[in-house]
Order: structure tokens, then sequence, then C-alpha cells
């Protein structure tokens, strides 16, 4: 290390905040973006400023953090890049496409850094896994052909890295990887694999969704469910992250040779957005037998958010809430029981709050089509569009409800409000015994 070594870095992308913490160098970073926690949750221990992400960093709150080194990736914000340049800040931008800038990328950090080492080991451990993801895959048969998206809307292939982590893992990327593409000229490929990881998505591609919006149905990956997701960070970040990509990549295309890694979710069996009349009949017929030989109620509830989590497309967060016994009288609130989806900050709801708390206090079920232009409701899921509340009745008192999150707008019909305060009234009854 020379004494020019920059001391105090400012990473704008978490492919940069990772590298450096890979490097043992995350102590020399004074400011990052939040989604570089995302990746490096080290990078959000109060120690450092968090700024804007590179899109729309404000020059001025980077200059704050008094960086000898800005650390840039593509896409950049050029009118940013143009105020740290012009406030004398040294620039490293890096634009990789390839595993193979990856690398380099990740090399010229650690040069500019003064521990080349460090990052020879780095690239050293990355190109290993790599290398041993592809001995284990079976060579003999037909190659599986492989779609993989990095966003939706448009559909946008993914990047080269991506590729060539597809092809290290024995499948054939189908597509020009970056390029836009339509639904119908996926569907002409036929892939045998869809993969997407929407960038700044994490893990919440709407699997089913998409198939039935780009009708799919008849694609070999959608007929066999050969459908996943993959978490946003883990195929787009290009660093060491990457790795748990080529993972989640080899278990999807050899399920039998890699055991399930983190950051993967295979589409559900109900490949539709509304489900049939009948379905709603045997789901009610079958919820109401669970009821009959349920042990207790929490295992109740806990078989109906499953088996409606499971069973509907677009129900795509299922939970209960049941007011708080204790305080009951003083400050009633409700408390965040079984559920299935993705975790919510609001696991206590006072009854003056929220959709869920307007539905208990009203004694009503609530059906809202557009969250967005609900003041009372309280958002779980960026994702989510509308949402019913059934309330669960004892003796006539509501104690608690059944919520139910769609990413879809209008989701829930008459259908749907029937079947779940079918489901709130099965636990109502049992709770009466
Ligand atoms: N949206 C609810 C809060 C619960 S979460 O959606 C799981 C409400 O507005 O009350």
């Amino acid at each position: 290390m020379t004494p020019y070594t920059p001391q105090r870095v400012v990473c704008l992308q978490p492919s940069a905040t990772l590298t450096m913490r890979d490097l043992g160098l995350l102590d020399r970073v004074v400011a990052c973006t939040k989604y570089c926690a995302d990746v490096c949750p080290e990078a959000a221990d109060g120690t450092r400023q968090i700024v804007a992400d590179s899109w729309s960093s404000q020059a001025a709150q980077i200059r704050a953090a008094q960086p000898n080194l800005v650390i840039a990736s593509v896409p950049y914000q050029l009118e940013a890049v143009g105020e740290i340049l012009k406030a004398g800040i040294r620039f490293l931008g890096l634009a990789p496409r390839t595993l193979s800038d990856v690398f380099a990328d990740i090399d010229v950090i650690a040069g500019v850094m003064g521990v080349p080492d460090d990052g020879e080991a780095v690239v050293r451990d990355m190109r290993r896994a790599i290398d041993d993801v592809r001995t284990r895959c079976p060579r003999d048969g037909k190659k599986p052909t492989v779609f993989c998206e990095e966003w939706g809307k448009p559909i946008i292939a993914s990047q080269p890295w991506v590729a060539e982590l597809i092809a290290a893992a024995g499948g054939e990327f189908v597509s020009e990887p970056g390029a836009t593409v339509t639904a119908e000229s996926i569907a002409e490929t036929k892939p045998d694999v869809l993969l997407a990881a929407w960038c700044g998505a994490g893990d919440r591609v709407p699997l089913e969704k998409i198939v039935s919006q780009r009708d799919w149905q008849k694609i070999p990956a959608v007929e066999n469910k050969q459908v996943f997701c993959i978490s946003d960070e883990l195929l787009n970040t290009p660093a060491s992250s990457l790795i748990g990509g080529l993972n989640a990549i080899a278990w999807a295309l050899h399920p039998g040779q890699f055991p399930q890694p983190m950051g993967i979710r295979q589409i559900r069996s109900e490949q539709t957005m509304h489900i049939e009349t009948a379905t709603y009949d045997t789901l009610t017929t079958e919820l109401s037998r669970l009821a009959s030989q349920a042990v207790s109620a929490e295992q109740l509830m806990t078989a109906i958010v499953e088996r409606l989590g499971e069973a509907v497309p677009y129900y795509n967060w299922v939970g209960f809430y049941m007011l708080d016994p204790q305080n009951a009288d003083k400050y009633p609130m409700l408390v965040l029981g079984p559920y299935v989806g993705a975790e919510t900050p609001h696991k206590h709801i006072p009854l003056n709050q929220g959709i869920c708390g307007a539905a208990v206090t009203a004694g009503q079920t609530i059906v809202v089509d557009d969250v967005s232009a609900d003041p009372r409701y309280l958002a779980c899921s960026l994702e989510t569009k509308s949402e019913i509340v059934a309330p669960v009745f004892v003796k006539g008192v509501a104690v608690g409800e059944l919520d139910i999150d769609s990413h879809s707008p209008s989701a829930f019909t008459a259908d749907d409000r029937r079947l779940i305060e079918h489901c709130a009234r099965l636990v109502g009854h049992y709770l009466e015994k």
C-alpha cells in the first residue's frame, strides 16, 4: 500500500461494495447505496453514509462524504458523473459484460486499493467454484435450452455473464444477452427452462402471472413447470455473489445433481390467473374437512393459509391477525398469526390502523381493489395491488381476521370473498368450541 491508496471510498453499486468486502476493505467504504446493503448486509452497520443510488445520486451528497475515490458501474447518471468529475474526485467507472470483465474489474479494484493479491484470491475462488459446477454437470444428452430475463416490461434478456453461467451449468442460452425481446420470439425458441431475475425485484417476480399474460402456457418450460425466479442480486450483481446465482441455475437445470440453494423459487402448479368455480367448491369442502380434523386453532389457521397460498396463484400473501386477549380492553391490538408470503413489518396492528384495523372495528369484510388509492392501507410489499380482509367472529364478536394480498389489481371476486369468509368462519366456529 502506498500513501496514495484511497482511504475514503464511495461505492455506488452493490457489486463494488461486495468486492470491497471480499477484499476485506469494507472499513474504507465511507458511503454506499441502500441496494448495497441488500447484497452485503454488513454495509448497513451504521458506520457509513447511505447515499442515493447511482441513477439519481446527488453529487453534493457524494462530495459531502469527502471521498478520494468513487466506484460506479453502468448504468451511470451522466449529470452526476459530470458533477463528481468537476468536483475533482477520482472516479472509477466499470461496465462489465462478460465473466472476464467481472474478474478484471475485481482485479482493477484490488489494484487501485493496493491489495492485488487479495483480488487474485477472490477471482481464483470464483473460477474454482465455476469449474466445480462445470465438472459436476452431466455432459451427455441434449443440453437444456434456457431463457433468463433481467427485466419483464419490456422483456430484457440477462447479461452475457448470465449466459456464461448457464453454459457452465450445462445449459444453452436461447437469446442474445442484454437484448430487448418479445414474448412471441422467446416462445418460438421453445426453451426447456425459463429463469427470471428482475433488477430490483428480489425474489418477487410473479411467475404465474407472466406466464398467463404472455401466453406462454405451451412452452415446454411451462408445461414441465421448469420456470424459476432467482433472487435478483444473485444474477445481476457482477461480483462474487454470482456464484450463488450459478448454484441456483445448476439446481434448476439438474435438481438431482445439486442441493437446492437459497434464492430460487419454482412456479406453482396453477398457471392461470383466475381459478375455476369448481376449484373454489373443492377448496371449500377440503378446508371444512381440515377444520373438522384440526387439533388446535393455530394448526387450523396454519393449514388454511398454506392451502390457500398454494392453491390460488394470485393470493400472494395470506395470513391471520388475531386480537391480543391480554390487552383486549385497554389497547386492542391485532397480532400477526400464521401466514405465508413475504415477511411483513406489520406484526402488530392497532385497531385504528390499516385495512386490518378497519375490518375488525367495523366487523365487516373489506375488499380494496387498488390499495394505493386507500389512505387506510398499511403497505407490506410494494407489489401488493389489492387486498381482502374478512373478520373472524366468535359469538358475533370480531376477534381477528383473515387477510389476503394480491399482486394483481382488483384480484378478488365474489367467489374469492365467499371462500375467504368461509375460512374465517371455520376458525370462528373452532374457537367457539
Ligand atoms: N395491508 C394491511 C396490513 C397487513 S399486511 O398487508 C400483511 C393493512 O392495511 O392493514
